[in-house]
């Protein structure tokens, strides 16, 4: 038997493999069943800032709010509030016997850095803050965007004692700019990528509709370029979001240079067992391959590790050189 346990934002994981935020971490039972299924820890599913918001508006009155989003949220069965949302992180802690990392749905600072101090209380092992934001401005310029991102893991960060990571998308002109940006302000981990919404349009209706609601395994390639880019080179460790869907997936996110990897699309295709099977395939592999521990593997094909750097920029190149295009 391998050994699987990682450390990951200073938290012992027996295995490096996280039930990532989705609905299916949305309640104790989930969180339950992801931990009996063998992972190594849970992100919790998000609360929204507009259900935050949503929440303060009825205890003060505030005007400052967001209603179309608010109703929206409703509509979608996620009213439940910044009360329920600590219930569930202390629901989830009783449940299981791995950490609990909760999650906040954030774009911008005012309203985390008290909150995110609630949550700690509740007892979350780490915060994961979800940067999940569409620029609908086209005269927002970028610089702006990820100064007001760096502002918030920054003032969060400094208001909480537990760990911090930030997930975000990939679409940044240079995401290990803004990966070390935020390191920098106080994100001891960064997990790459989320997956944002899909956008469709129903012509029956001609109305907008959601897109695809799963990824595919296809996705882990993003988070494989980024990782093995960017390990060891923008002080935070790193955290595998995208396509996770079996234990050679998890494993060569790893050998890139991911301390730990999430798995969400395939738990909703296969259920929760898909952690448990991931698990047995990771084993099988590292004992076919006398591989002793699951650490011993990290990073090693990491861009800092390799002795060709310049192919982690120019792979395209080589192969058209190869004649494999
Ligand atoms: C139905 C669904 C709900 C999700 N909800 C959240 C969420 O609340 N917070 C979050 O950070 N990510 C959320 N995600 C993104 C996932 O955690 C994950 O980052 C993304 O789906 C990519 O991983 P995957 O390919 O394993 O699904 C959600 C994904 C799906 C499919």
């Amino acid at each position: 038997m391998a050994d699987l346990s990682v450390s990951f934002l200073g938290l012992s994981l027996r295995n490096p493999i996280i039930a990532g935020s989705s609905g299916m971490t949305s309640t104790k039972e989930g969180a339950r069943r992801a931990a009996d299924a063998g992972a190594g820890a849970i992100v919790l599913k998000s609360l929204f800032e507009e259900q935050l918001r949503a929440e303060l508006r009825s205890i003060t009155g505030a005007a400052d709010s967001h209603p179309e989003a608010e109703a929206f949220l409703a509509g979608m069965g996620m009213n439940e509030g910044a009360d329920e949302y600590l219930e569930l992180i202390r629901d989830a802690k009783a449940e299981s016997d791995i950490p609990v990392i909760a999650s906040v749905n954030c774009s911008g600072d005012s309203l985390w850095s008290d909150f995110a101090s609630r949550i700690e209380s509740a007892g979350a092992d780490a915060l994961e803050l979800n940067l999940g934001m569409v620029p609908v401005d086209p005269t927002a310029s970028a610089a702006a965007i990820e100064d007001r991102l760096v502002a918030l893991v920054g003032a969060v960060s400094k208001s909480i004692r537990i760990p911090v990571c930030s997930k975000i998308g990939s679409s940044y002109t240079n995401v290990g700019n803004l990966a070390a940006r935020l390191a920098k302000a106080g994100s001891r981990g960064l997990t790459l990528f989320n997956r944002f919404y899909r956008m469709d349009v129903d012509l029956d209706s001609m109305s907008l509709s959601a897109g695809p609601m799963r990824g595919s395994p296809e996705a882990y390639h993003e988070s494989l370029r980024w990782i093995s880019l960017l390990e060891g080179r923008v002080g935070a460790e790193l955290c595998a979001s995208g396509g996770v869907y079996d234990g050679s997936i998890a494993l060569r996110l790893i050998a890139a240079g991911a301390s730990s990897v999430q798995m969400c699309s395939a738990i909703y295709a296969k259920g929760y067992m898909a952690i448990a099977s991931t698990l047995e395939e990771m084993d099988a592999w590292m004992d076919a391959h006398k591989v002793a521990r699951v650490t011993d593997l990290k990073g090693r094909l990491a861009r800092r590790n390799s002795a060709s750097p310049e192919l982690y920029g120019r792979l395209h190149y080589v192969k058209a050189l190869t004649g494999q295009t």
